[in-house]
């Protein structure tokens, strides 16, 4: 077996190599007349070393998407890699190992335990795994997220923004090669939102992480490179260097056609390449 981890070394050109793919990605929920269709054979490449945004309205497919790709939920047809790994048809063991080493999570809710410091909980899942972390990137982690003089803190006794900030430290802990992270800033004020955004952000730039992280916020999704968006369990769309206004943009179009030619909404000095 080969081992793509490796590939992940310090000071390494970020931008090139696929962290996680899927083709023909399908996953239906229940059965026959009241089956649902939550992803329709999907094709993506997430870039290794980039900042992804993925969008669409409620119910296209977002979290589905995130845990077929993250080996969380098995998927109806289709593959997924994560690197060069093929995830779709391993076994529990194996995909369970994987995640744990490879993958790193971020929900909404931020999962913290409230008995522990921040310290603590940020090495939990290797503590849980019998892995020592690894000193210096810890401390990397730490202080590139401002966390340093809060890890003797219980959850209680830090701010929401605080709080998100060792759930994404927490993700980060193990080094993996994928952060995954859903609705991250759906619990938080727009000053906490923006500091896990901008943290987020620095994972990207100079920790070389990889980020895919689903938001409904166009402030949220402009700190990304690159925006996918879903609808109806399909990629409909894509946009690179994404702004608040042209994401904005783009997603009032999702309400007010479905129509195949478009309506004419389109702006001169419009957003990005849509749809040709
Ligand atoms: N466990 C499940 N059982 C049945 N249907 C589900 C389940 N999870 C999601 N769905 C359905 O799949 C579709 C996509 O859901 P989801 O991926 O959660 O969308 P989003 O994250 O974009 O809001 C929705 O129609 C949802 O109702
Ligand atoms: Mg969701």
């Amino acid at each position: 077996m080969s081992t793509p981890a490796a590939e992940h070394a310090p000071g390494l050109a970020p931008t090139d190599g696929t962290a996680a793919r899927a083709r023909g990605l399908t996953k239906a929920y229940g059965s026959g007349e009241t089956a649902v269709i939550a992803l329709d054979s999907v094709d993506v490449d997430i870039a290794r070393g980039r900042f992804t945004a993925v969008m669409g309205p409620s119910g296209s497919g977002k979290s589905t998407l995130m845990h077929c790709l993250a080996g969380l939920d098995t998927v109806s047809a289709g593959q997924v890699w994560l690197g060069s790994t093929e995830i779709t048809g391993l076994k529990d063991r194996e995909l369970t190992r994987l995640r744990r080493d490879r993958i790193g999570f971020m929900f909404q809710s931020f999962n913290l335990l409230p008995t522990l410091n921040a310290l603590e909980n940020i090495t939990l899942p290797m503590d849980i795994a019998g892995q020592k972390p690894d000193r210096q990137w810890l401390d990397q982690v730490i202080d590139t997220l401002g966390l340093r003089d809060r890890l003797r803190h219980r959850p209680a006794q830090l701010s929401g923004g605080q709080q998100q900030r060792v759930a994404c430290a927490r993700a980060l802990a193990s080094r993996p090669e994928l952060i995954f992270a859903d609705e991250p800033t759906g619990n938080l004020d727009s000053r906490a939102g923006l500091e896990v955004l901008g943290f987020l952000r620095e994972a990207v730039d100079r920790l070389g992480q990889t980020v895919v992280m689903v938001t409904h916020d166009p402030g949220a999704a402009a700190h990304s490179d690159l925006v996918l968006f879903l609808a109806d369990g399909r990629i409909v769309d894509e946009m690179r260097r994404p702004t608040a206004e042209t994401v904005l943009e783009r997603m009032k179009r999702f309400d007010v056609i479905r129509a195949p030619a478009d309506g004419g909404a389109r702006r001169s000095d419009g957003p990005a390449p849509d749809e040709d």
